[in-house]
Order: C-alpha cells, then sequence, then structure tokens
C-alpha cells in the first residue's frame, strides 16, 4: 500500500466506531428489534444531498433486482442497503477502513439484509474480485481520495461486465484551491481532485462510454444552504462516525462549493467490450 493510500486509510480510522453506533441506535429500542434502512439515512450516506443523491443515482444507472452491484469506498454502507432494499439486487461494498466494514456489517445486521448485502476491506486499486464479476458499479464521494486515477477506472472496468454501467457521484475541481480540511482530508495530503472534465477523460481512456454526465454542483449548493437554515443536526448524523469537529469540515465542504472552489459531478457510463 502506498503512504498517499495510507494516509486516506488513517483519515478514515474511526476506532470504536461499532460501539458508538450500538449506543447512538438505542434510540431505536433493543438491538433485536430490525431497523428500516432509511432510519439510519442521517449517518450512513457519507456524501453531498445524502440519499437523494444516492436514489438519483442508482435511478439513472438503471439498477434492477437481476444485478450483482458493486460499491466501491462503501463507507458504513448506507449506499449498498439502500440498493438492496430498493431494488432487490445483490450487493457487495469494498472499502479501505477496516472500522467501516465492521461498522457496515453490524448496521446490515440490525436492519436483517445480511444475506444479500455483504462488504469486505480492501482497495479500490487492487479489487479482489475475477475480472466481468459485476452488472454494476458505484463509486460516491470516493475518488478525490485516489491518485492513481488511471489505474481506479481500470480496475473498475476490470470487475465489470461489457456492457455493465458505472454510475460516479463526485467531488470536483472547479475554480481554485480548496479551503481545508474538508470531510475527505484533513490536508491537501490526503486529497487529489481533478476537474470534471479530467475525470470523464479518464474514464473514458479505461474503457468506457459516457452514456449520463451532469453538473450537480447548483444542486448541492442549495443543500448545504437548506442544511444551515435548518437549525441542529439530528442526533444521529455523520459526527457519530466521524467524531466531533466534523460539521467544521462539512462546512467547509459547502463554503469551497458557494466560492466555486469545487464542483459537483454525476455521470453514468457503461463498459464497452474489450476487443
Ligand atoms: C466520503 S466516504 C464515502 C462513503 C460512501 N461511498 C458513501 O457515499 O456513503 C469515502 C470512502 O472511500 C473510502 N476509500 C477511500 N480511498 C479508498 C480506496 N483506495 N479503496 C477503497 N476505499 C477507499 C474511505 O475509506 C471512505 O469510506
Amino acid at each position: 500500500m502506498t503512504d498517499q493510500t495510507n494516509r486516506v486509510r488513517d483519515h478514515y480510522r474511526a476506532t470504536g466506531l461499532t460501539e458508538r453506533l450500538k449506543t447512538a441506535l438505542a434510540v431505536f429500542g433493543p438491538e433485536e428489534h430490525l431497523l428500516k434502512p432509511e432510519q439510519l439515512a442521517t449517518l450512513d450516506q457519507f456524501h453531498t444531498r445524502g440519499l437523494a443523491a444516492t436514489a438519483e443515482l442508482a435511478d439513472l444507472a438503471v439498477i434492477t433486482a437481476d444485478m450483482s452491484v458493486l460499491d466501491i469506498g462503501s463507507g458504513v454502507g448506507g449506499p449498498a442497503r439502500f440498493l438492496e432494499a430498493t431494488y432487490g439486487c445483490k450487493v457487495t461494498g469494498i472499502d479501505l477502513s477496516e472500522p467501516f466494514v465492521d461498522a457496515s456489517r453490524y448496521l446490515t445486521k440490525r436492519t436483517g439484509q445480511d444475506g444479500r448485502v455483504s462488504f469486505e476491506a480492501g482497495s479500490a486499486l487492487a479489487l479482489p474480485f475475477e475480472d466481468g464479476r459485476f452488472e454494476a458499479a458505484l463509486l460516491q464521494h470516493v475518488a478525490m481520495n485516489i491518485a492513481d486515477r488511471p489505474l481506479l477506472y481500470r480496475e473498475i472496468r476490470r470487475v465489470l461486465k461489457p456492457g455493465g454501467k458505472f454510475a460516479t457521484f463526485d467531488v470536483v475541481l472547479s475554480g481554485g484551491d480548496p479551503h481545508y480540511p474538508v470531510p475527505w482530508a484533513k490536508t491537501p495530503g490526503e486529497s487529489f481532485l481533478i476537474t470534471a472534465a479530467e475525470t470523464c477523460e479518464a474514464i473514458e481512456a479505461a474503457g468506457f462510454s459516457t452514456l449520463v454526465r451532469r453538473d450537480d454542483t447548483a444542486a448541492a449548493k442549495a443543500w448545504f444552504a437548506e442544511f444551515r437554515a435548518s437549525g441542529p443536526p439530528p442526533s444521529l448524523n455523520l459526527g457519530v462516525v466521524m467524531g466531533q469537529g466534523f460539521a467544521d469540515l462539512a462546512t467547509n465542504l459547502g463554503r469551497n462549493l458557494m466560492e466555486g472552489r469545487l464542483g459537483i459531478l454525476t455521470a453514468v457510463f457503461e463498459a464497452v467490450p474489450v476487443s
């Protein structure tokens, strides 16, 4: 593993996370009561615009029940659980952070989805899956932590079947240097941002053709403005996952968007057959 990847792993090293979640989820009653996936949405969708963004991306990718879907950089598993609950597809999540994978498995047992949704610890740059294993792959707010984009997108192409869908929702560089810390990086040392055009170019070069490409910066800015105006956050929020001080990181992301330094890209691609 490279130094860069180690630094990113340290950023998401959420020590004692599963125990913190057990305590936080006591508001829903005893452990043996099954939870609905949407009850976790304020803390398990680790990206701008939360559950609404996952729902839109899945819709654009036309996910169906017969698909086997890979969620790369699956966080604490919210998007994976949403996909299974909504479409009935089988979902595998992979994430660099072992505490996140442990927490994902715990939360997935709490929602009773552990037969259909599974998680593994591993790197997006060396996916532990055979070629052509999946019909669709999701990458939400992960690529900005990864310097070697050509390798990342080649790995995703490798594990997809020809014609498979790749849906990405990411923060991109826009008009200037971002203010740090941000939710994915305390310093520029863990952050590897490129522009929307560079992102799409790198993905196409890895063997994909573009189906959808959308600038979602305006929607993200509106969401941050509404969030700021809506008063204190719910008790179940991403601070439970990332620790106290997370709100300041999120505020900086909002500021970077408002000042035009960063943007939000939504895009869906199709894996072209390798000749
Ligand atoms: C901002 S969170 C997004 C989590 C999830 N995609 C979501 O939207 O809820 C970024 C995630 O990417 C993971 N990640 C970053 N670099 C990675 C890599 N090289 N391989 C696998 N996961 C990675 C982190 O551990 C973290 O869980």
